[in-house]
């Protein structure tokens, strides 16, 4: 004889509004932090090859239409990247009074006030002649990136960035005390409210590669593999976000995301109290984008469907390519 179940998961997806009713995890357009590329001297926005609908822009009209279409779409978060026309060995065009940032937080504030959330990325590496996340010196022979020469650059960077009117830095060099460093930096120049996102947990990672081409900043030598995380290991991401959180980090992060669900996982679980950013990368977001180009997926609900795992891995808030369209798409309704 056949017996039939009495217990039947089935009963709670059997249309759209049960499903909706107890759906775990929620995509909230709060929590989604738009990417910007600001370029020096060029006066209408630039295509990116490797990355087919992101644009570099000039830190003009083009600049502002563009955040007042995302705004619209309900994103309040905006990540902010520079690429300068003139590099040096030190990175002093990344903390010049009237750099490419500087000059694109001050415009943006004057515009929009604080109707808008204002991150900037704090590294040297788009900044730097030879593209890395801090200073070089030589080191038996050899050249190598300084952790402690490169940690007084990045408190010049941060400092500069507060004044122009940064809500958060980002820091994103994987230097050891980094967060400290600036931490000490931003108080004693009175920026005490000034908060600190530290890119935590950085992977070396292969899915770096549009953006590197998007803002210029491959290195040009060696790798970054001496500073950013091996993605061979999980557990020392632990031992990062807790230096990070010893130095006085507000909000920790994991990068790339889709890649490292696990370590996000792993992250939130030990530390819940501390918000915890996902970014989902450069090439993570040309893979779907090839993808769709080519008619292979959904680009909607592939989007929507990683974005939630990066959410239901533990991340609260998201960095992403897709911000605009996925604050679109939460409205429309998402496909599941
Ligand atoms: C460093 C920085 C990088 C990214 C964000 N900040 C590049 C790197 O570490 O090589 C990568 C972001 C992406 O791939 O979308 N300033």
């Amino acid at each position: 004889m056949v017996t039939f179940p009495t217990l039947r998961p089935r009963r709670l997806r059997k249309n759209k509004l049960i499903r909706d009713l107890v759906a775990e995890t929620n995509l909230t357009t709060s929590g989604l932090i738009q990417p910007i590329f600001i370029k020096e001297n060029i006066n209408e926005p630039e295509k990116i090859e490797s990355m087919p609908g992101v644009y570099r822009y000039p830190p003009n009209d083009h600049l502002i239409k563009f955040i007042e279409e995302v705004y619209s779409s309900g994103v309040r978060n905006f990540i902010l990247f520079g690429i300068p026309s003139f590099k040096d060995e030190f990175a002093s065009s990344a903390y010049d009074k009237n750099g490419i940032i500087q000059k694109s937080l001050r415009l943006l504030r004057q515009t929009f006030g604080e109707k808008i959330l204002l991150i900037t990325d704090e590294c040297t590496d788009e900044y730097t002649s030879h593209g890395h996340c801090g200073i070089i010196t030589q080191k038996d022979g050899k050249l190598c990136v300084n952790n402690d020469e490169s940690l007084k650059v990045h408190a010049l960077i941060a400092v500069s960035q507060a004044e122009a009117g940064a809500d958060i830095i980002a820091p994103s060099s994987m230097m050891d005390g980094v967060v400290g460093a600036i931490r000490k930096a931003l108080d004693e120049a009175g920026f005490t409210d000034t908060a600190i996102m530290s890119y935590s947990v950085k992977y070396a990672s292969t899915f770096y590669s549009p953006f590197r081409e998007a803002a210029y900043s491959k290195p040009s030598f060696g790798d970054r593999r001496g500073y950013q995380m091996d993605p061979r290991n999980a557990f020392e991401a632990l031992k990062e976000a807790s230096l990070d959180i010893e130095e006085g980090a507000d909000i920790l992060m994991v990068k790339p995301a889709h890649t490292y669900l696990d370590v996000i996982r792993l992250v939130k679980d030990h530390f819940p109290e501390y918000p915890l950013a996902a970014y989902h990368v450069s090439g993570e977001y040309s893979m779907i984008k090839a993808a769709a180009i080519n008619g292979w997926i959904d680009e909607k609900t592939a989007v929507l469907e990683i974005t939630t795992a990066i959410k239901r891995a533990g991340a609260d808030l998201i960095i992403t390519y897709y911000a605009n369209d996925i604050a679109r798409w939460i409205k429309e309704g998402v496909p599941f």
